[in-house]
């Protein structure tokens, strides 16, 4: 069957959005509206023509160019199973995300953690704006026969699953893109189940600082400052990476920072439980602990100059200053 009936087998879309085949050719229709949506691949395309806000738009066309991560040093999916598994954070989610999960993976870029983690009977939807990014994602997952994951063009403010659906739902190095990370951060959580799990990758306030320095001296003196991050000029990373990761870090047209204080806000205003962070509880000893195992919260000043010393840490600089946060509906 092709992927795009599956959609509708799945039962995950909102009531009112029906597939629709006239003259051979099939599109999803929303019966309250009447607007259809067309595909593109197998992908449904969810967000169309309509306008959105002019930093989504931004995205839209940036991410259009750049295909991040993209699969250029990915052959198959064993080669993206043993790149995944590579990866800790990766590996452990892999790991530690039950079989028959639905999982939500949103901004899933070039669908490479939505392919990876599409085994073991879970069931993984990537929603992204680039549809650039969607294509590549769609075509590794077609030419591997990854039968499910799936892929749906879709604006992080616009989504239109059904509520309450996702055991887990995905965001990493997404939401400080969008024109307002609070909002985009509540408005995902419609879609979790109560008891799910959120994991939310970020820009660190204080852990950002040198990749800050270079986006200046880029700006200011021109691509010659690149070289201050190894990963642009690193010969061992093809071009194709280079480039996506040197546009990405250091031509965004749009970024936020955040810290670790202010995500439990978010939290605490969302009814999420605090459950783990990378780095501020797992980091030394990440590999004998349990994603989901719930941690301390940490407070008052010690977090305060934990936040400050991310600016210093090779780990932070080498990634351009990420922090993960975990948390859990309240049932
Ligand atoms: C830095 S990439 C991250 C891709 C992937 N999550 C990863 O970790 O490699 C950011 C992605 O967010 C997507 N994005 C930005 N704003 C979005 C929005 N409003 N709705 C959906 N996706 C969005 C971009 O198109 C891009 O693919």
């Amino acid at each position: 069957m092709s992927q795009r009936f599956k959609y509708l087998e799945n039962n995950i879309l909102e009531p009112n959005l029906k597939l629709m085949i006239e003259n051979k050719t099939s599109s999803i229709i929303d019966t309250d509206t009447k607007k259809k949506f067309s595909f593109f691949s197998d992908v449904p395309d969810l967000i169309g023509d309509i306008d959105t806000h002019e930093i989504t738009e931004k995205q839209k066309n940036f991410y259009n160019d750049i295909k991040f991560p993209n699969y250029d040093d990915i052959d198959d999916y064993g080669s993206l199973i043993d790149k995944s598994k590579k990866n800790i954070f990766t590996d452990k989610l892999d790991k530690e995300i039950h079989y028959n999960s639905k999982i939500l993976e949103v901004g899933c870029g070039t669908g490479q953690l939505t392919n990876f983690l599409a085994r073991y009977s879970r069931e993984v939807y990537g929603i992204d704006l680039s549809k650039g990014s969607l294509l590549l994602a769609e075509k590794f997952r077609r030419e591997n026969n990854i039968d499910r994951s799936f892929f749906l063009r879709m604006d992080t403010f616009n989504i239109l699953f059904k509520e309450n659906i996702f055991d887990i739902i995905i965001s990493n190095g997404v939401l400080h893109h969008t024109k307002d990370a609070k909002l985009a951060f509540k408005n995902i959580l419609k879609y979790l189940k109560p008891n799910g799990y959120v994991i939310i990758g970020l820009y660190h306030k204080y852990g950002r600082a040198y990749t800050r320095l270079i986006q200046f001296l880029v700006k200011y003196f021109g691509d010659t400052f690149k070289f201050m991050d190894n990963k642009n000029i690193d010969p061992n990373i093809s071009e194709e990476k280079r480039y996506a990761w040197y546009n990405d870090q250091y031509k965004n047209p749009h970024e936020t920072l955040h810290t670790y204080k202010e995500i439990i806000n978010w939290f605490n205003e969302n009814n999420i439980d605090y459950i783990s962070s990378i780095p501020f509880n797992l980091n030394q000893n990440i590999l004998n602990e349990n994603l989901f195992k719930k941690q301390i919260i940490k407070k008052g000043f010690p977090i305060y100059v934990e936040e400050l010393v991310q600016a210093f840490k090779y780990s932070q600089i080498k990634e351009g200053g990420f922090f993960i946060m975990i948390g859990k509906k309240s049932s």
